[in-house]
This record gives structure tokens, C-alpha cells and sequence, in this order.
């Protein structure tokens, strides 16, 4: 198995676990560094934990104004769609702490096309990685989410997005009956030079495709995007169910 896996009794032990471990990465990071680099995830999953960062204890534990917030993928579509992942996070989390502005950085969803929002992004992720001095740069913390299909950020099985191996950011298309199709996603290069990966899986109609990423049968060890995702860093998978051994 690749990562280290733990399952909790339900979604609010799950999220403040989350909490509690991206509070104590934010707390070290910013001791030794000066700030926080988090990569956030999208869907329904994560709007347990962003809620949960914006309640005590955490609202006042985190030094909010050294985070530097980026997103790991992102629908193309406004900043207010519904189906934004920008608006989720600023929804249930950003507009509650205070993180300044500049520090908040979405995916340009108001290009003319995903590959423009991609090149834009790039651009950004370029001036973290010179800020940093490290090619590419170094998420401290990437959330990440599992589809049912075993996808990832926007990483989608057979996809091409998933053998990029040299942009950091690249438009992927989602599969037929998505609710948007249009996507924005950083690539595994990127995702895997962070120092920690946390998948936040919930919902027991997850327990099948998670149980296939964790224990895959022989000869399907790599066959969802999911389980590219190897970070040099910590990988670690939190959910609120259990797996067969
Ligand atoms: C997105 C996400 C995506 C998500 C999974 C799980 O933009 O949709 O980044 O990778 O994490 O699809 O989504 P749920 O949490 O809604 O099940």
C-alpha cells in the first residue's frame, strides 16, 4: 500500500483530525520558513474540513496571514459558480480568516479558454518555485480528493493529463455526466514534490474504489490516477470507514 491510511468513526472526526494535523504543518512551516503553502482540493469532500478551520480552536491557532492558498485543480467556470472550487473554499473558509488577499491565489477561470487559465497558472506556480528556489515548487500541504473512478484533482483515467510529465498545470477534460467538464489541473510532477499529500476520502460509497487504489490486485498497481499520486513527502489517506486489510 502506498501512503499510510486512517480510517475515523465519521466526516467531523475525519475533518478535525484534518484540522488539527494541517494546523500543526502550518504552525511548523511558518516557524521554520515564514509562511505555508497549501494546495487545496475541490468537490464536496473538503467542505467539512474548510468549515471546521474557520471554527475554534483552529480560527485563532493558524497564522492565517503567513498561508499562501493555492488550489490543486479547478472547474472552468466563475469564481461565484456553484461549481467553482474557488467558491467553495472562499465560502466556507477564506472569507472567514484572515488570509490576505494576495496571498489567495485561484486559477484564472476568467481566461478565454482552460489552456489560457492553465498557462496563467503556470505562471503562478513559476513564481512560487523561484521564491522558493526549488523547480517545481513545494506544496507543504496538498489536499486531495478520490473520485469513484479513481481519479484525482483532475488527473482522470486515461487521460493524458496523467502522463504529463513536464507542465505543472494542464487543461483535462472530465468524463461524460461531470458536472463540468472543463477542467484546470496541476500535474503529478507538481503534486508529487509536496512535502505531505493528504487524501480526504468520505462516504461509504467511496470504500470500493479506495479499497482497489490501496489494495490494487496484482498488475493493478498503477491503474488509476490516484495512485500515481507519490509524493517524495509524506502521503497520507483519512477516512471516516474502513478498508479489508
Ligand atoms: C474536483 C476535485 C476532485 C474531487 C473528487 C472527489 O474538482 O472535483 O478536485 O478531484 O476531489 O472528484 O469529489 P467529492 O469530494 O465531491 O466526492
Amino acid at each position: 500500500m502506498s501512503g499510510a491510511l486512517r480510517s475515523f468513526p465519521g466526516p467531523l472526526e475525519l475533518a478535525r483530525s484534518a484540522a488539527e494535523l494541517l494546523a500543526g504543518m502550518a504552525e511548523r512551516a511558518v516557524r521554520e520558513v515564514g509562511a505555508f503553502r497549501l494546495a487545496l482540493s475541490g468537490g464536496g469532500t473538503p467542505r467539512a474540513l474548510y468549515t471546521r478551520l474557520a471554527e475554534p480552536p483552529f480560527a485563532s491557532r493558524i497564522p492565517w496571514e503567513k498561508l499562501e492558498v493555492y488550489w490543486g485543480d479547478e472547474r472552468f467556470v466563475p469564481p461565484r459558480h456553484e461549481q467553482s472550487n474557488y467558491r467553495l473554499a472562499a465560502e466556507t473558509l477564506l472569507e472567514r480568516v484572515p488570509v490576505p488577499a494576495d496571498r489567495v491565489h485561484p486559477v484564472p477561470t476568467d481566461a478565454a479558454t482552460p489552456e489560457q487559465a492553465a498557462l496563467a497558472y503556470t505562471g503562478t506556480l513559476r513564481a512560487l518555485a523561484a521564491e522558493q528556489g526549488r523547480s517545481p515548487p513545494c506544496f507543504d500541504l496538498a489536499l486531495l480528493g478520490l473520485g469513484s473512478d479513481g481519479h484525482t484533482a483532475s488527473l482522470f483515467p486515461g487521460g493524458p493529463e496523467c502522463a504529463e510529465r513536464e507542465r505543472w498545470c494542464v487543461a483535462s477534460i472530465a468524463p461524460e455526466g461531470a458536472a463540468v467538464r472543463e477542467r484546470i489541473t496541476l500535474t503529478l510532477p507538481v503534486l508529487n514534490a509536496a512535502r505531505c499529500v493528504l487524501f480526504l476520502v468520505s462516504g461509504i460509497e467511496k470504500r470500493k474504489i479506495l479499497q482497489k487504489v490501496l489494495r490494487p490486485a496484482l498488475g493493478e498497481e498503477r491503474r488509476y490516477p490516484a495512485q500515481l499520486v507519490l509524493p517524495a513527502g509524506e502521503l497520507l489517506w483519512f477516512t471516516d470507514f474502513t478498508i479489508d486489510r
